[in-house]
């Protein structure tokens, strides 16, 4: 039996997926409130095999419900996780994130799980010299460029490390931006979302980038191979953010942002969206994270794992043009 965490989300939907339509075994994590959407919509096409999921309540934070949902598993797929840039979400984030994390590699120990596949993320890197090809050996720096997300990561990562060091089988996966029909209020979905609204404005930095499918398809490649205590950089290419949004801007056939955001704008525009939602109780478009974030420039190496896999990425234009048309074919709620 295969377990999957966070297989109502983007990429946890897609590792079920693949795995059930190869005839494995899964059983799913899901919270009582879950929303099984995102599920949904990659099965599209096959819906009678949604009926293959084992689905089982619990709560990653909770260890009983992580016991219960371990009983009998020999392989994890551990991808639940929260994404925010809110600051009132750090201490949310350092609970699922961190301690949801170390619940997970504690009890997977206690049960003898045989293989365990983390889904990490470049935040957990650390954020380091810009301009730089970022690889696998980076050394986590404290530095304000590390969001409170990338903090929370780099602490499950270090958790999934102690894991290895106490005889679990891990191998860790590090994606970039991951690009695919998801959840619109969660993750990289809010960037097609703000799109679709008729964003504006561009920042100048560069970022990288992977598609669902690849994500997928390394871990669970990996996970075949058995290749264990070794941590891999998920990355198609690194695009600008002036190039992503105007292909999303394309895939919608909406105008492409045209306005370079300049610095002291996007200081600006991030606090008044601070206000805003304090006032209208909603989730910020922009925080101070995701500002500052955005006017880095970031390249990640994929070296790595085109070696071990030899795999050949998605490129970020076919990525963006499949997940406009899903959104596009649901008539897009988002509006
Ligand atoms: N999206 C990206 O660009 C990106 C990039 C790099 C790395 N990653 C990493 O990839 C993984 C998956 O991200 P995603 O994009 O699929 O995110 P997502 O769409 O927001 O999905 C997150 C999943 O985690 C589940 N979850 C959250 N808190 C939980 C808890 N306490 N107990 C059990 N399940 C919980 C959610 O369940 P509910 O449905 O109940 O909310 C959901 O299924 C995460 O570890 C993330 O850090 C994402």
């Amino acid at each position: 039996m295969i377990l999957v965490t966070g297989g109502t989300g983007l990429v946890g939907a897609q590792i079920i997926f693949d795995l059930v339509r190869n005839g494995r075994k899964v059983r799913a994590l899901k919270r009582a409130g879950s929303e099984l959407s995102v599920i949904k919509r990659v099965f599209h096409h096959a819906p009678e095999l949604l009926e293959n999921i084992e689905w089982i309540e619990g709560d990653i934070t909770d260890l009983y419900s992580v016991a219960e949902a371990l009983e009998g598993v020999k392989e994890v797929y551990h991808s639940a996780a929260i994404i925010s840039f809110r600051p009132s979400e750090f201490t949310q984030m350092m609970k699922i994130n961190a301690e949801g994390t170390a619940n997970m590699v504690n009890i997977s120990l206690e049960k003898e799980v045989e293989k365990f596949c983390h889904i990490s993320s470049v935040a957990a890197l650390g954020r380091l010299d810009q301009g730089i090809s970022i690889n696998e050996s980076a050394v986590w720096k404290t530095s304000k460029s590390n969001s409170n997300y990338a903090i929370s990561k780099y602490a499950a990562e270090r958790e999934v490390w102690r894991g290895y060091e106490e005889g679990l089988k891990v191998v860790i996966v590090n994606p970039s931006i991951i690009l695919g029909p998801g959840n619109l209020n969660s993750g990289s979905s809010k960037l097609f979302k703000q799109v679709w609204r008729g964003l504006k404005f561009y920042t100048e930095g560069i970022t990288g980038v992977v598609d669902v499918r690849d994500v997928s398809a390394c871990c669970i490649s990996l996970m075949e191979k058995e290749i264990y205590g070794e941590r891999f950089i998920l990355n198609a290419e690194n695009v600008s953010y002036k190039e992503l949004l105007s292909n999303i801007a394309i895939g919608f056939n909406k105008k492409a942002p045209g306005i370079l955001a300049k610095a002291w704008m996007s200081e600006i525009v991030w606090r008044l969206e601070a206000i805003r939602s304090l006032i209208t109780n909603s989730n910020p478009l922009i925080t101070r994270e995701t500002s500052r974030n955005s006017r880095k420039k970031w390249n990640y190496s994929n070296e790595k794992i085109k070696k071990t896999l030899g795999v050949e990425f998605i490129s970020m234009k076919k990525s963006v043009e499949d997940t406009c048309k899903v959104y596009l074919e649901e008539s897009f709620k988002a509006k």
